[in-house]
């Protein structure tokens, strides 16, 4: 394999699951169900990427792909803050773009290369959800086909970004508790969302007591399954 390199994500026993931490010339996939920390992590690592190498981060540039409409500015700050970060810096350094449908999420990445050419510092690229827009312009079952292929087409566009330009790729996929209320809809189930099959790293995050949350390392090529237990805290993603 390339020498890839990581990205910390503020919690050791989150890194030690991934072997270290987020890894550029890979896509990595946090799936899980509302409210557990998926975005927040999103957050966590387009500023943590900033950070110098001793301190786990890539001296880089964040893409943020927002297509929920969650992205917090004042998160960024405080997780900045958090990491004794300038915040209007770290601000700065993070291109935000709003994905309007499903059509415009995929044209925002088909733009990406020339940026990442203008910009070679650009050393993360978040897509916070990569399915909500698909899911939103292609309902029922008789157009699931066509969203897959599209998905399809979208995704490995991503994976290319990530090898072409040692850059990681950190997507997240909303699932459901109980996928049978969400008619016939199999990629909103655990594990049938892998209806979309592209290698990489994928993570289930799951609620624990309060701020606790629990990852899960799903079936990855070169790491150890297991989970860990990590917290989301007023300044960010901690242990
Ligand atoms: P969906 O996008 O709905 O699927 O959820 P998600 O997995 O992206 O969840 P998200 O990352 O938005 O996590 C929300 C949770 O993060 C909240 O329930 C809080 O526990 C925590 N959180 C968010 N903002 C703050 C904050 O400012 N301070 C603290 N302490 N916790 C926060
Ligand atoms: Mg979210």
């Amino acid at each position: 394999r390339l020498t890839v390199k990581k990205i910390t994500t503020s919690s050791q026993a989150l890194d030690g699951l991934l072997g270290g931490g987020i890894e550029t010339r890979t896509m990595t996939e946090f799936f899980g169900e509302y409210g557990t920390g998926k975005t927040q992590i999103c957050h966590q690592i387009s500023v943590n990427v900033q950070l110098p190498p001793e301190k786990g981060g890539l001296n880089g540039k964040a893409v943020y792909i927002d297509t929920e409409g969650t992205f917090r500015w004042e998160r960024i700050e405080a997780m900045a803050k958090g990491q004794g970060l300038d915040p209007e810096q770290v601000m700065n350094n993070i291109y935000f773009i709003r994905a309007v449908n499903s059509d415009h999420q995929m044209a925002i990445v088909d733009e990406l290369q020339e940026k990442i050419v203008e910009d070679p510092s650009i050393k993360l690229i978040v897509v916070d959800s990569v399915m909500a827009q698909f899911r939103a312009d292609y309902t029922g079952r008789e157009n699931l086909a066509a969203r897959q292929q599209k998905l399809n087409k979208h995704l490995h566009q991503l994976t290319k970004l990530a090898e072409m330009y040692d850059i990681a790729v950190v997507i997240t996929n909303q699932v459901m508790a109980r996928p049978d209320m969400f008619y016939g809809d199999p990629t909103t189930a655990v594990g049938g969302h892998t209806l979309y099959h592209v290698p990489g790293i994928r993570l289930q995050v799951k609620r624990s007591r309060g701020n606790k949350r629990i990852a899960r390392m799903i079936d990855a090529p070169h790491l150890p399954e297991g989970e860990v237990v990590f917290e989301i805290t007023e300044e960010g993603v901690r242990d």
